[in-house]
């Protein structure tokens, strides 16, 4: 579907975004590993995150939609029940999916299970295989790295694995699959990135610490969750404070969103490009917290300027990078990112995408190799932008259009789905 996004005069009013995708997954995938109920307040509903209940429901677990679907419960399996289903489990679109089940998959003695996916899955590496080899499980995946990816259980042996990259979805895998190790793990990172999966089973009773990079989660036998509640989406909030900043006359009230400090790496670049977004983001905490802060988000358009993002800033805000080149382009000076090669392992490579993509829209922008440079011109033409499947870049296409002077009609706005179904709807509700 081709969709037209005219000039804006300024967006207003209040929104409240979808739940938030990352703690979803994680909600349907440890409430299947509980032996109790789990009821997940604001589920979200989207392509990525219906593959996962889905999933769930073929291994096994019970899901049921309550209160006009924004509810579900999920009544699982326990940590070592999965049911071997009868074919492939297929994640779609959904990396989070293909990294993290098998980590639970890893521990169901003697059974196996394919895990299979869409165009783009197949061609992203699935990743997790070396840890898990390391704690035992054989694995089998297409040229070594690609879906179709075979798991066949067995009895894990704990760990120390050290990650070459700052991954929060191989660090995921590695804590779900400890859980039914034998003895505690450790999982290292290189740079923090997103700890949801530790809030979760820190809630769930589970023994787990954090000693600055490092990770350490003991075995248990069964994992005690009974409730989540689902904040609002900061990747998908994103968007929204995006075109509050870039629109002149624009001031926007984002209700209940996500502000875990690991979360939140956009909010403070635009902060200090001088964006106005107000809210109490989380600051850094040494220890770690079960609870998942939520604050309203207050954004209004203002004059921005260049900034560098430096590596370690990159898995804080790696979903957000692409809206950083388009603020970029209407920024005062150069806009850097640097150290974020994996943009490139992304649903499309996203350096290659956003530099295409915003060229074509007039921006003055280069690929490096690791990131970006991007040269301020105070604004953006306008023109045609190809989503190439990416719910990211579909709506990066969107506010570009509000923001420009000519409007901007984005290819395959459809694939906003995977995380965003209702983003055109909302978009124009902030419009009118
Ligand atoms: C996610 C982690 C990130 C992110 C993805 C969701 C998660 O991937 O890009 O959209 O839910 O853990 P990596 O951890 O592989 O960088």
């Amino acid at each position: 579907m081709n969709l037209r996004f005219e000039p804006s005069r300024g967006l207003s009013g209040e929104l409240r975004v979808p739940p938030d995708k990352s703690i979803s997954h994680r909600a349907a995938l440890i409430g299947a590993m509980s032996s109790e109920p789990v009821r997940v307040e604001r589920y979200l509903h989207a392509a990525d995150t219906d593959s996962t209940l889905a999933a769930v429901q073929a291994l096994g677990a019970l899901v049921e939609l309550r209160e006009g679907e924004q509810n579900v419960v999920v009544r699982g399996t326990g940590l070592r029940e999965a049911r071997e289903p009868d074919g492939p489990i297929d994640v779609g679109n959904a990396g989070t999916l293909l990294r993290l089940l098998p980590g639970w998959l890893a521990a169901q003695e003697g059974r196996s299970f394919t895990l299979d996916g869409d165009e783009s899955i197949r061609r992203r590496p699935v990743r997790v295989a070396e840890p898990l080899q390391l704690m035992g499980a054989e694995l089998s995946a297409r040229d070594g790295r690609f879906a179709p990816f075979v798991v066949h259980g067995t009895h894990l042996r704990s760990i120390s694995f050290e990650m070459a990259v700052a991954s929060a979805q191989v660090k995921s895998c590695v804590l779900l699959a400890a859980l039914a190790a034998d003895g505690a793990t450790t999982v290292s990172e290189p740079a923090r990135s997103r700890d949801h999966t530790e809030r979760m089973l820190l809630r769930a009773g589970v023994g787990i610490h954090r000693n600055g990079r490092h990770v350490t989660v003991v075995n248990t036998d069964e994992l005690l969750l009974d409730h989540v509640r689902v904040p609002g989406d900061p990747s998908s909030a994103a968007f929204m404070v995006a075109a509050g900043v870039l629109v002149p006359h624009s001031r926007l009230l984002l209700r209940d969103v996500g502000v875990n400090w690991t979360r939140t790496g956009f909010m403070r670049i635009v902060r200090r490009m001088q964006g106005i977004v107000l809210g109490d983001l989380e600051d850094e905490t040494g220890e770690l917290i079960g609870d998942e802060p939520v604050s309203d988000l207050d954004v209004a358009h203002g004059a921005l300027e260049g900034t560098v993002v430096e590596p370690e800033e990159v898995p804080l805000a790696i979903d957000e990078l692409p809206l950083v080149a388009l603020l970029g382009c209407f920024a005062e000076g150069e806009t850097i990112v640097r150290g974020a090669q994996e943009l490139r392992v992304k649903e499309i490579d996203r350096i290659a995408g956003v530099v295409d993509g915003l060229r074509g829209l007039g921006g003055e922008i280069e690929a490096t190799e690791d990131g970006f440079v991007v040269r301020g011109t105070g604004g953006l033409r306008g023109g045609t932008i190809d989503a190439e499947g990416d719910h990211r870049m579909a709506m990066l296409g969107a506010i570009a259009g509000l923001a420009s002077r000519e409007g901007v009609e984005v290819v395959g706005m459809e694939a906003a789905d995977v995380s965003y179904p209702t983003f055109v709807e909302d978009l124009t509700g902030l419009c009118s």
